[in-house]
């Protein structure tokens, strides 16, 4: 059995996963409602929210999967990147468990950590794949050729995939976090009655600044009636000029690697356009598209564990390695 723990972000997450990747529970508690008054996460505000959330957390997952944590055999637990602060707490609680068991302890990438989320059971994808990785903090092509190894194709150049999503929530006053509140709205608008370009950027990177100001421009010479008049529509051309510059260069990394076979993971995933536009793409099961333990227990299996007591000094890292 694996216990997970995942605190990167603003979700306090612990699951069980068993070694051949059956998810046995995964709790994840948001704390969304707390940073939404602020319009984003307030890393100090998450950091002590995790501090109190962890280890209830961690009990529930246990008491979930009926599993007591004298069966668990390593800890896996997210090192980066994310919030250095968020993250210390998760690492601080998966050292002091593993200390206390005497049991090895796994630390594991977020962003692998995403990609493995594919690698759960029933229904595991397997590699060789080009895969889309877009989250809230990140949008990344990787060509997957085996479990636990990928490399980097392109990445965003300024604001993530996600980012965009929200940034572009908040201008049409759809509050924090807004993807999905964009994805619902959409679904009434017509996504071709307004047209946001995408910058294009060299080789397999992405930008998404410049369509976040395209969307306060629309806003600001529409004007407030026009904006609640024409929501739906301006979030659907919003959304639809996210998802083709996504497609687009997905198409290209595709063609660069070689790897036909296409999956997307991240938070963004979860996106119904993108799903659409993509029917032979494998997406991970929403509920582990955004942050989860399952995903982070599932990618430790891949990564050489830190043998008791030899993790006394990890340390998280808040940037892309
Ligand atoms: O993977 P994730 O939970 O966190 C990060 O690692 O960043 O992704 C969260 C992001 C947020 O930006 C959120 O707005 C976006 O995923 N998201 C969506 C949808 N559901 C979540 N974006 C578009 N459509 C959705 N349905
Ligand atoms: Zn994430």
């Amino acid at each position: 059995m694996i216990l997970g723990i995942e605190t990167s972000c603003d979700e306090t997450a612990a699951a069980v996963v068993t070694q051949d990747g059956r998810v046995l529970s995964s709790v994840v508690s948001s704390q969304a409602d707390l940073h939404a008054r602020f319009g984003g996460v307030v890393p100090e505000v998450a950091s002590r929210r995790h501090l109190e959330l962890v280890s209830p957390v961690v009990r529930d997952a246990l008491r979930v999967a009926d599993v007591a944590l004298d069966r668990v055999g390593r800890i896996a637990v997210t090192q980066g990147p994310g919030l250095i602060g968020a993250l210390l707490v998760g690492i601080s609680a998966a050292k002091a468990l593993a200390w206390a068991r005497g049991l090895p302890l796994v630390p594991v990438d977020h962003l692998d950590g995403h990609v493995a989320s594919l690698y759960l059971e029933p229904a595991p994808v397997e590699p060789p794949f080009t895969c889309l990785l877009a989250s809230g903090g990140h949008t990344i092509l990787l060509a997957v050729r085996e479990r636990g190894r990928s490399e980097r194709l392109g990445t965003t150049l300024d604001d993530a995939a996600g980012e965009a999503f929200d940034k572009g929530a908040r201008l049409l006053g759809l509050g924090y976090p807004g993807g999905a509140a964009i994805d619902r709205l959409a679904q009434d608008g017509d996504a071709t009655a307004f047209d946001f370009p995408v910058a294009r950027v060299p080789g397999l990177d992405f930008s998404f600044s410049g369509l976040k100001t395209a969307l306060l421009y629309a806003v600001r010479d529409l004007g407030p009636d026009e904006v609640e008049a024409r929501r739906a529509d301006l979030a659907a051309s919003y959304q639809h000029a996210i998802v083709r510059a996504l497609v687009q260069r997905l198409g290209e990394a595709t063609g660069a690697t070689g790897l036909e076979r296409v999956a997307v993971v991240g938070g963004v995933a979860a996106n119904s356009a993108l799903r659409a536009a993509l029917p032979d793409a494998a997406f991970a099961p929403l509920e582990l598209c955004t942050d989860n333990a399952a995903m982070i227990a599932s990618c430790s299996r891949y990564v050489e564990p830190l043998p008791y007591p030899r993790y006394g000094d990890l340390d998280a890292y808040a940037s892309i390695l």
